[in-house]
């Protein structure tokens, strides 16, 4: 496995290669979830380059980067038990020097959901992962469907500036208990870890209340999260969602449209995000 910390050298090794090469970005500490992605891009029998970079720019709360989990030791193991092929690990003066000033804003889609919550995230997201496609110069990127919204920007990115990346969305992996796996996770104490449950069980039941018929109504479904996760006292909820699955727009009356249940809950100094699709 080849580890490269700058764009000079990831580009000389860009050119030892073919046309098709995977990309699977991340901000390391990785977990079942993004090892995931790395197999879903192997599938295709093309190299595949992971990306490692805990990016300032996405982040809206100084607190919560400078306490993002990092093993770049541990990452690189379990890498190369993956059989990736690159590793692109650069500083944050690499991606960002001195006199950085050029920005990707993909406008109505970022504007809802977290991006109401976190100021300039998908500002940061979107221009990184643009920088990515450039140095990396992938055939295809793999996203997790745990960001909804962010592959949501990344596709419309990709369409909007012509970038001849394609986009492959891949399923939420899962802890036994239905947590989702997640870096942050790492934070969480043994009670937080608990009642970290609380977030999926919201979504699961409102999901059989749309599924068995009893409950279409998307102000229903809101309240059913709301009042499950009210249940746990460590859960703070930042919002609840039913949105269209595809616009992200908030849903205020019943539609036969595939629907986005989606919510952020901090427990503790954590803050979790996780969701689901239904009527597909
Ligand atoms: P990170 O949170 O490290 O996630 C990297 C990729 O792994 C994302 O596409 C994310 O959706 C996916 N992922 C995380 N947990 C997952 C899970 N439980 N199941 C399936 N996929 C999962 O997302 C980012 O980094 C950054 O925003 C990035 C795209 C790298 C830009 O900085």
């Amino acid at each position: 496995m080849k580890i490269t910390r700058t764009v000079t050298e990831f580009r000389a090794y860009r050119q030892t290669i073919g046309q098709h090469l995977g990309l699977v970005p991340t901000m390391g500490y990785l977990h079942d979830g993004h090892k995931s992605l790395i197999n879903a891009a192997k599938v295709k029998q093309h190299p595949v380059a992971v990306s490692i970079f805990v990016n300032p720019t996405q982040f809206n709360n100084p607190d919560d980067l400078a306490t993002y989990p990092r093993d770049e030791a541990q990452d690189f193991e379990l890498l190369e038990a993956s059989e990736v092929d690159v590793v692109f690990s650069p500083s944050p003066a690499e991606v960002y020097p001195p006199n950085y000033q050029t920005y990707i804003d993909v406008e109505q889609i970022s504007q809802g959901l977290e991006g109401a919550h976190r100021a300039g995230h998908f500002r940061g997201v979107a221009t990184v992962v643009g920088k990515l496609f450039n140095i990396i110069q992938p055939s295809q990127a793999y996203f997790g469907q745990k960001d909804a919204q962010q592959v949501a920007v990344i596709r419309q990115m990709v369409l909007d500036l012509n970038f001849p990346i394609e986009i492959i969305t891949c399923p939420i992996i899962r802890e036994s208990d239905g947590l989702a796996m997640s870096s942050r996770n790492a934070k969480l104490s043994t009670v937080e870890r608990k009642a970290a449950t609380i977030l999926y069980k919201a979504l699961s039941i409102a999901k059989d209340a749309y599924e068995s018929g009893s409950e279409h109504h998307p102000q229903k479904l809101r309240d059913i999260m709301q009042h499950t996760l009210q249940q746990e006292k460590m859960a703070r909820i930042d919002y609840v969602s039913i949105a269209d699955a595809i616009t992200l727009k908030e849903q205020e009356n019943p539609t036969t449209a595939p629907l986005l249940l989606s919510m952020a809950v901090h427990i503790g100094d954590t803050r979790l995000i996780d969701n689901i699709i239904i009527g597909e």
